[in-house]
């Protein structure tokens, strides 16, 4: 794997996705994340990378409010909460 598909990183964020709790790289989408988590499946889904193929939609609750978003376009954070993630996720994950 390229490893400078992550950039330039200092740190490991901490997020949980579905219960699990999965480590990515700062400073990267969340699907880029997943990434980093599964290198050996994400990269051979079936996504386009740039938030219009709905592929990659996750549902993040932030407190009370959830929300559905593309995780090719959202940046990953530490201590996001993943509540939904897509068939297409779900079945490389
Ligand atoms: S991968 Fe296609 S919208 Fe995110």
């Amino acid at each position: 794997m390229d490893g400078n598909l992550f950039g330039d990183y200092q740190k490991l964020l901490r997020v949980e996705v579905m219960g699990r709790q999965i480590e990515m790289p700062e400073r990267n989408t969340l699907l880029r994340g997943l990434q980093f988590a599964a290198p050996d499946t994400i990269p051979y889904g079936r996504f386009c990378w740039n938030g219009s193929c709905n592929n990659c939609t996750v549902t993040v609750r932030d407190g009370s409010c959830e929300s559905k978003v593309q995780a090719c376009t959202m940046d990953a954070c530490d201590g996001m909460r993943v509540t939904a993630i897509s068939g297409e996720i779900r079945r490389l994950l």
